[in-house]
């Protein structure tokens, strides 16, 4: 018998909002048997909770406070309704009160406060430095993971992922209007990639997979092949 491959331990997987990164992250880390950490969802958390308090997202120094004080846990499912894990806020359930639209249209501005990334950067790296995760999020192979081993830079045409993101929407029984969901997704790519920390850019190394005219099961076998040859790379 071979010396199993030395599969890649940390998959980083960047992008713009909604690419497909998460459907992609869940599937590679449900095949690799490895922990699926979106880091977005951190970023989301700090916004709730700036809006129930009412602390404007233009604080930037008040931002910084709550994210360097709040507790944000991600723990295994405990509800059985569709969702990956359970988000808690200081002890509240956020999973789904963090996608909601109010939350979609400020995330961006929370993200761009220098102190915010610098206090969730380094959760982050608590977390990803244990191995065995697929790290999903906009600044993973750039600044937050730099050493990881494999890492994929998934984009699509703002059409596409404006598409997706309505039929999500309408799947959950939200109401969806196309042309606001286009027009916010170009607005949160402008402030994601042009912010002064950590902008959203592929890695030098990143390996780019564009999923336009792809299923999520084509991208997931195509990312798979892209694991493959990292460990073949590195026996
Ligand atoms: O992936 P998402 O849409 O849930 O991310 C929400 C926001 O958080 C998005 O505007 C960009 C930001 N983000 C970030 O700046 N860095 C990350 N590692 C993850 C997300």
């Amino acid at each position: 018998m071979g010396t199993p491959a030395h599969l890649p331990s940390i998959i980083a997987i960047d992008g713009p909002a909604s690419s497909g990164k998460s459907t992609l992250g869940k599937g590679m880390a449900d095949r690799l048997g490895y922990l699926f950490f979106d880091t977005g969802v951190m970023y989301r958390a700090i916004t709730w909770l700036a809006l129930s308090q009412g602390v404007p997202v233009q604080d930037g120094a008040a931002l910084t406070e709550l994210a360097r004080r709040s507790d944000i846990d991600i723990r295994p499912p405990s509800v059985a309704d569709r969702r990956n894990c359970d988000i808690l806020v200081d002890g509240t359930d956020v999973t789904w009160s963090i996608r909601e639209q109010q939350v979609d249209s400020q995330v961006s501005a929370v993200s761009a406060v220098p102190g915010v990334r610098q206090a969730l950067t380094l959760q982050q790296q608590r977390i990803g430095q244990r191995g065995q995760v697929v790290m999903v999020g906009r600044d993973i192979g750039t600044v937050v993971m730099p050493q990881a081993e494999l890492k994929i830079f998934l984009v699509a045409s703002a059409e596409e992922r404006a598409r997706r993101r309505y039929e999500e929407l309408h799947q959950r029984g939200e109401e969806a209007d196309y042309s606001q969901i286009l027009a916010g997704l170009r607005r949160r790519d402008e402030i994601d990639s042009s912010r002064q920390v950590a902008p959203l850019r592929p890695a030098d190394d990143a390996k780019l997979i564009d999923s336009d005219g792809l299923d999520a099961a084509q991208v997931l076998e195509y990312a798979m092949r892209l694991v493959y040859q990292a460990a073949e790379q590195d026996p």
